[in-house]
């Protein structure tokens, strides 16, 4: 992609943890930057833009559900590419709040498409942040070799500490693949957020490029929305001295992605027309356990030893981590960041803040109790 100074690019939920880390780069690539955000109270308290946020991006509050905001939005100002980022984003909050994420995530999408219809705006690229919820479970491999799909865990299995697919082995996730198979309502929307855009963009030829991130974390992230974020969580357990409960038995397997590495992956295919149409998948290329992840936290604030609480969380899935490979082929990125280095500069951004909310041993309310031994 040419940068150009006369050119816009719109950043729905640009005041978040992504759309913060990613503006400095969007700023290096169009003349205008515009984040469009609801400051939704969860993600941040008093509703105030976060002061990261560069000041030379536009910042326009508005919710995109409502067709006032896009057309007041769009009567002044035509997008050339548009990230799309605004979204509810609590995996297991969407279980029981299925209307806030789905109206968001769903009709927010959809109201954004009308919206360019009527003011006849063809954005030459418009990319999707979609998540690895989208697979579920994704696939898994029998002793035999045989992969097969183990769609979601039984509550019954949950509540008896059957954690994983007896006889089998997970593979890594790849949208080549893997096909979708959320178990969660956030990742229901997630394929709808994909399958709108893409139905949408063929009908209108506009070109519709799709990044699936794993685990996104790093400096920046919220450090009050007791909803997502599990490495500040974390790191907020172990800096007052707790021991960091682990769900399930800990051994679950995630790919934790650096924020840093995230950012130049999205600007990789917003640079890329070869990413125009295609779905990829952006993780760390490695993955680790949550057990590794806390002991990596509590080692850094010398913290006691994580331990397990044999709670589980509805809408959890048991191991998730990319097979990157395929990205590296089309996009001029690498991840560069390993998790020794992701947890030191998270840590040492949480000690660089002001005001860090304490942790205070808050009950988790989306958690289950499993009948894991809670001894270990
Ligand atoms: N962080 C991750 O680990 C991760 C992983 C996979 C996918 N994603 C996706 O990346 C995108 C950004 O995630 P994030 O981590 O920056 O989350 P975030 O919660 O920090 O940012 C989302 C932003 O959207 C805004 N928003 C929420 N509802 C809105 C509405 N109705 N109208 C306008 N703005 C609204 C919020 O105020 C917030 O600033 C999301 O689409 C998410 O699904 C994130």
């Amino acid at each position: 992609m040419t940068s150009t100074t006369n050119t816009t690019c719109l950043v729905t939920g640009g005041a978040g943890f992504i759309g913060t880390a990613l503006a400095p780069t969007l700023l290096e690539r169009f003349g205008h930057v515009v984040a469009l955000d609801s400051l939704l109270e969860q993600v941040h308290p008093g509703r105030m833009w976060p002061s990261a946020l560069p000041a030379a991006v536009e910042r326009v509050e508005g919710d995109v559900r409502d067709q006032r905001v896009w057309d007041q939005l769009f009567e002044r100002c035509r997008p050339d590419v548009i990230v799309h980022l605004a979204a509810e984003t609590g995996t297991g909050q969407s279980i029981h709040e299925a209307a806030r994420h789905t109206s968001v995530n769903v009709v927010g999408t959809a109201q954004m498409l009308d919206a360019l219809v009527r003011h006849g705006i063809g954005p030459r690229k418009i990319l999707l942040t979609s998540s690895r919820a989208v697979y579920g479970e994704g696939r898994w491999r029998r002793a035999d070799g045989t992969p097969f799909a183990p769609g979601q865990r039984t509550l019954a299995d949950l509540d008896a500490g059957i954690w994983d697919f007896p006889g089998s082995e997970p593979l890594p996730m790849a949208a080549a693949t893997v096909p979708p198979d959320p178990c969660s309502v956030y990742g229901v929307t997630k394929v709808a957020q994909e399958q709108l855009l893409r139905t949408w963009g063929a009908s209108f030829d506009v070109p519709i490029a799709i990044v699936r991130l794993q685990n996104v974390y790093g400096p920046g992230q919220s450090l009050s929305n007791p909803y997502t974020g599990i490495m500040s969580l974390f790191c907020r357990m172990a800096r007052e001295g707790a021991s960091i409960p682990l769900y399930e038995d800990g051994r679950m397997r995630r790919d934790f992605v650096l924020i840093d590495d995230v950012a130049t992956g999205i600007a990789a295919a917003l640079d890329s027309d070869a990413a125009s149409g295609r779905t990829l998948d952006i993780g760390s290329g490695e993955h680790q356990t949550i057990e590794d992840a806390a002991n990596a936290i509590a080692a850094f604030y010398h913290a006691p030893a994580p331990h397990v609480s044999g709670q589980y969380r509805l809408g959890d899935v048991r191991h998730a981590w990319a097979d990157i490979a395929p990205t590296l082929d089309v996009l001029d990125w690498r991840p560069r960041y390993s998790l020794t280095d992701g947890v030191n500069r998270l840590a040492s951004w949480i000690e660089a803040q002001g005001d860090v909310p304490a942790y205070g041993g808050a009950p988790d309310n989306d958690a289950r109790q499993g009948a894991t031994d809670q001894t270990r």
